[in-house]
């Protein structure tokens, strides 16, 4: 595996048709300007239709031959994530699905989705699972699946009895509880393709730590009262770093031809930095935990996922 990887010299993308879920704001937004810049078609499916328009003129802005288009998606209602697949099939063949959406900010109590599932996992992993799922016959032969993986995973610990946080709620567990599921989704599904000898492959990326206000700016996209930008430049320059950068393991997990099914890639420095792989958090990443997770999955969301 290479690691002269540059991310701002990225390979032609040319001809590839990338979905990024959660693409008009933050890491999705960048993900996507980068791979439109390097040539590819990229599909922003996003709950809010205004705000994608929005994010595709800043993106024409900076790349004014883009080619972008948009699916309204709502990743904790199952009946919004079926109906953005049956549009986004008709796109096929998809050579990546970047599932970057994501719920970064837990409510004080725990909350469910439209089918009863807990908030964040329930938006960030069973909604991209069965999204997944639902697009698999239209992906390409040697498409990409990337998952938007977390250092939270480190600090707080996986809990196999209590995935949904019904015995205890709080609002950090459930976040790194979600991204618990998404890193066991990633690895299950990386171990289910090997085992089929697909071509398709499975990786994860996390950002690091990044923040808005130490990235690139994109005006409708990245607008931040002066005070509040002023204060993440303070506070965050030495630890992290802005959303752009933040977008890059994404981008390698998406457009580097030496990546492997099952890499996992983050800053260099942990929370920012060169994006290189590393090396997951053991519990979420096993085959048993994998496992008993896709079967939990298709149950709970009523989509079968055969690979
Ligand atoms: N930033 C970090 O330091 C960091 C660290 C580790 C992992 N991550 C992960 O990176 C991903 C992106 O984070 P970010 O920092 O870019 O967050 P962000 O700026 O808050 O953007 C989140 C994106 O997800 C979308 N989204 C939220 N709920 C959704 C739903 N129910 N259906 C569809 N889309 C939804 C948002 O749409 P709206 O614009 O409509 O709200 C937005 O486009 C997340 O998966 C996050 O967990 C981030």
């Amino acid at each position: 595996m290479s690691d002269r990887w540059d991310p701002l010299a990225l390979p032609s993308q040319d001809g590839r048709t990338i979905v990024v879920t959660g693409g008009n704001a933050g890491i999705g937004y960048f993900t996507a300007e980068q791979l439109a810049r390097a040539g590819a078609r990229v599909v922003l499916a996003a709950r809010s239709p205004e705000r994608a328009r929005t994010a595709m003129a800043a993106i024409r802005r900076q790349v004014p031959d883009a080619a972008l288009d948009t699916v309204a998606l709502d990743l904790t209602a199952l009946a919004s994530v079926a109906r953005a697949a049956d549009e986004l099939r008709t796109l096929r063949p998809l050579h990546a699905l970047v599932n970057n959406a994501g719920l970064v900010v837990s409510p004080r109590r725990r909350e469910t989705t439209a089918d009863g599932l807990e908030l964040l996992t329930g938006g960030n992993f069973f909604g991209h699972f069965a999204l997944t799922a639902l697009l698999w016959p239209a992906l390409a032969e040697d498409a990409r699946v990337v998952g938007l993986g977390s250092m939270s995973t480190r600090m707080s610990r996986l809990d196999p009895g209590d995935l949904q946080s019904v015995r205890r709620y709080a609002p950090f567990r459930a976040y790194a509880m979600s991204k618990h599921l998404v890193h066991g989704f990633a690895f299950e599904l990386d171990r289910r393709l090997r085992a089929t000898g697909s071509g398709r492959a499975s990786l994860l990326a996390h950002p690091g730590f990044a923040v808005t206000g130490l990235a690139a700016r994109r005006p409708g996209v990245t607008d931040l009262p002066a005070g509040k930008r002023a204060t993440e430049r303070v506070l965050f320059s030495l630890v992290g770093q802005g959303k752009d950068s933040g977008a890059w393991p994404v981008v390698r997990a998406v457009a580097d031809p030496d990546a492997e099914s099952g890499t996992f890639y983050g800053p260099s420095r942990v929370l920012a930095g060169h994006p290189v792989p590393l090396a997951p958090v053991v519990s979420s990443a096993s085959p048993v935990f994998g496992a008993q997770l896709w079967s939990l999955a298709e149950r709970l969301t009523g989509v079968r996922f055969e690979v």
